[in-house]
């Protein structure tokens, strides 16, 4: 039998299990411990109850939660754009167009160096409290640099996304249904077994919708399930395809109209939000506000990619999310966990009680609230992931 471990003295475990504690949606509770067994979560509760177990970590009064679910981001990919982005805050607005810049580094690197980059974004993503995390291809946009980019993303997570869809390849570039038809058919047959989920960038400069529904008609068919950047720079019609095509997300949705906002409510597609693509572009900010109000379920995430949101942290989106978009500290915190495991139809993950994966960030704060009351602090003390201890 595995050893068991139990993390004791926490002034607020955020357990995301509304059966616990204070049965708010965090399941906060006060002078908590949590047991580690295996990779698993066996118990959470107050610490003067906990079980008695093999090994014992003192939290010394800090906060626990669960790891962050970063549920998109755009990490095989070679480059810099460091020039684009300076020129933006010198008052040029952001496109599309930029991609081409980072899919021409791409197809121009080897595997190794693809790899040793996302090996290193992941680093920094779990020393700021990520354990679990989706990430798409979408900058190779051929065959071979498309299902190379999801073959070497699969070695580091389950939650693999094919975005050849991102832009129409640029030797494509006057014939954008012949790059729908490659899509659809040679690149998808050789991405489909290396990847779980299908994306298109449904936009104007992208995919329109009708593009857009046959390329993730054609993922499903081949057993991926969709998610969708929609309605990130423009209204259009990303959303309703999302709960048009069940997806499990609609990400970005910063220009909805009343029925856009109605349709995600009544429907499973979570709308996650990505606030590090409107810092890094001075874009108008996505209404969490709105949306949780009419009843939607609200993932934030960090879209990590070198063009429109090149953070890789988590809690800055939570800060972000609490000082611009109306989110209270708790909704971002769940969000951020919770939230981004509802966007992988995943809840083994995301959650503290028994029988989720132990994966859990310790903060050097009394609070969660902290993640939000003092931005841009390198608040994260420990993480565990899978129980094991590796920051
Ligand atoms: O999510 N929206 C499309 N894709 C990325 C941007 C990619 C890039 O600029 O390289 C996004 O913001
Ligand atoms: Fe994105």
């Amino acid at each position: 039998m595995s050893s068991s471990t139990v993390i004791t003295n926490i002034a607020a475990l955020v357990t995301n299990d509304p059966s616990l504690g204070d049965h708010s949606p965090l399941g906060l509770v006060r002078d908590a411990a949590v047991v580690i067994e295996g990779d698993r979560v066996v118990w959470t509760g107050e610490s003067s109850k906990a079980p008695a177990t093999d090994n014992r970590v003192d939290a010394d009064g800090r906060a626990v939660l669960p790891g962050f679910v970063d549920s998109h981001s755009h990490l095989l990919f070679a480059g810099d754009r460091t020039e684009e982005f300076n020129a933006r805050m010198s008052g040029r607005p952001y496109s599309a167009g930029g991609i081409r810049t980072t899919v021409a580094a791409t197809r121009a690197a080897s595997d190794a160096e693809l790899e040793a980059g996302l090996t290193r974004y992941l680093a920094e993503a779990l020393r700021q409290g990520t354990t679990t995390f989706e990430t798409k291809s979408g900058y190779g946009l051929t065959t071979a640099d498309e299902s190379r980019a999801l073959r070497v993303a699969a070695r580091h997570t389950d939650e693999v996304t094919f975005l050849g869809a991102h832009i129409v390849a640029p030797e494509l570039a006057d014939d954008p249904a012949a790059y729908v038809d490659l899509v659809t058919s040679e690149m998808l047959d050789a991405c489909a077994p290396h990847a779980r989920w299908i994306d298109v960038f449904c936009e104007k400069g992208a995919f329109d919708g009708d593009q857009a529904r046959a390329i993730l008609t054609a993922g499903k068919a081949k057993g991926l399930h969709p998610r969708i950047h929609a309605n990130q720079l423009s209204h259009g019609p990303g959303v309703q395809l999302a709960v048009e095509l069940d997806a499990a997300s609609a990400d970005h949705c910063t220009h909805l109209t009343d029925a856009d906002v109605d349709a995600l409510a009544g429907s499973r597609t979570v709308a996650t939000l990505l606030p590090g693509a409107e810092f890094s572009t001075r874009a108008q900010w996505p209404d969490a506000r709105r949306l949780i109000d009419a009843g939607a379920t609200v993932a934030l995430s960090t879209d990590c990619n070198p063009g429109s949101s090149f953070t890789s942290s988590v809690p800055f989106c939570i800060a972000l999310a609490v000082r611009d978009m109306g989110m209270t500290p708790d909704e971002a915190v769940w969000s951020a966990t919770a939230g981004g495991a509802a966007a992988l139809r995943r809840d083994d993950v995301g959650r503290l009680a028994p029988g989720a994966y132990a994966d859990l960030t310790l903060l050097d704060a009394p609070s969660h609230v902290h993640l939000a009351y003092r931005p841009g602090v390198p608040l994260v003390a420990g993480v565990w992931r899978r129980g094991v201890r590796r920051v």
